[in-house]
C-alpha cells in the first residue's frame, strides 16, 4: 500500500479518526477530509507525520461543495485509496423532524459517497487501489425513527456490494457494516444519552477489522463479536417483529 495517496472523508473524529492512526502506519500520504477544521486539524496532529498530509474541508451534503471537492481532487494526483466515511443520522419522528435534514443525510451518506467513487474509479482502477464504503448494519433492518439514515445505509450496501461483484479483479472494495460503536455519532443524531447498547465495539475493533479484510482482497465486514452477534439477530428475525422492537427501543 506504501507510495500512494488516501482519501478518508470525515476524519475529524470517529471512524475517520481511527482509519488516519491505522492506515497512517502503512507509509501513506493522507488526505483528510471534514467540514470542521479545527478538528481535522487536531486529526492531523494526533499522526506521526502530519508534514506528509493534506487536509480538504468541504460539506457533503451540498451538491456544488461535493463537485468543487471533485475538482480539487483531481489537482491531487493518483489517489491509491478512498475510504468513504464519512456520514450522520438524524434521530427522531420523520412526520416531526425537518425535511432538510433527512435530505442531508441521503445526500452525504450515500449520494455523496457514490459522486466521488465514480469520479476517483479511473485512478483508482489504474492504480490497482481500493474503496472501503463504511455502511452500518442499520442498513440491514428499517429502522423506525432513524428511517432516511437506515435507509441512506441500505442504499449504500447494496451500491457496495454489487460494486465488488462488477470490479472483481479490478478494485478491492470493502463494505464495512459496523454496529453501535462509542464515537460522536450518538450525541450528532440528537439521540437522548444512554448508557450505550450492548453490542458497542470500538472505533479501533472496527477500522482494525476492515483492514484486516481489505488485506483479503475486500469484502462485507462485519466487524467483532459483539456486531456478529447482531447481525445474526438481524438475519433470523422476521421483519415484522424486528420493527416493532426498533419502534419501542428508538422511539422518543
Ligand atoms: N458510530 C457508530 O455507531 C456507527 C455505526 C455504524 C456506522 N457508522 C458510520 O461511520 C461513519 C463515521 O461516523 P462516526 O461514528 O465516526 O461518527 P462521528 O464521530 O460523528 O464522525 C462523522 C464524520 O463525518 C463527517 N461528516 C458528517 N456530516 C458531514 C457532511 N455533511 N459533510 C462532510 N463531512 C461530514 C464529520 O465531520 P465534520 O463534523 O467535521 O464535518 C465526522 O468527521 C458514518 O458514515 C456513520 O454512519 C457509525
Amino acid at each position: 500500500m506504501s507510495g500512494g495517496k488516501i482519501l478518508i472523508t470525515g476524519a475529524s473524529g470517529g471512524f475517520g479518526y481511527e482509519f488516519a492512526q491505522q492506515l497512517e502506519k502503512s507509509g501513506v500520504e493522507l488526505i483528510l477530509h471534514a467540514r470542521d477544521e479545527a478538528r481535522l486539524q487536531l486529526t492531523l496532529d494526533g499522526l506521526k507525520y502530519p508534514d506528509r498530509h493534506t487536509c480538504i474541508i468541504t460539506d457533503l451534503s451540498q451538491r456544488k461543495s461535493v463537485e468543487s471537492f471533485i475538482e480539487a481532487l483531481a489537482e491531487e494526483g493518483s489517489i491509491l485509496g478512498l475510504v468513504n466515511n464519512a456520514g450522520f443520522g438524524v434521530w427522531g419522528s420523520f412526520e416531526r423532524c425537518e425535511s432538510v435534514a433527512q435530505l442531508d443525510v441521503l445526500r452525504t451518506d450515500l449520494v455523496a459517497p457514490v459522486a466521488i467513487a465514480h469520479a476517483l474509479l479511473p485512478n483508482l482502477i489504474r492504480n490497482h487501489g481500493f474503496i472501503i464504503n463504511v455502511s452500518s448494519l442499520a442498513g440491514e433492518t428499517p429502522l423506525p425513527y432513524m428511517s432516511t439514515y437506515a435507509a441512506a445505509k441500505a442504499g449504500l450496501t447494496y451500491w457496495s456490494e454489487a460494486l465488488r461483484a462488477e470490479l472483481e479483479g479490478k478494485l478491492n472494495i470493502v463494505t464495512l457494516a459496523s454496529g453501535p460503536s462509542p464515537t460522536g455519532f450518538r450525541d450528532v443524531s440528537g439521540a437522548p444519552k444512554g448508557k450505550g447498547s450492548f453490542f458497542r465495539t470500538s472505533a479501533e475493533e472496527v477500522v482494525a477489522a476492515s483492514l484486516q479484510t481489505l488485506k483479503r482482497g475486500g469484502g462485507y465486514c462485519v466487524p467483532g463479536f459483539r456486531h456478529r452477534m447482531l447481525w445474526m439477530l438481524q438475519k433470523i428475525m422476521p421483519r415484522q417483529l424486528s420493527l416493532t422492537l426498533m419502534r419501542s427501543y428508538l422511539k422518543r
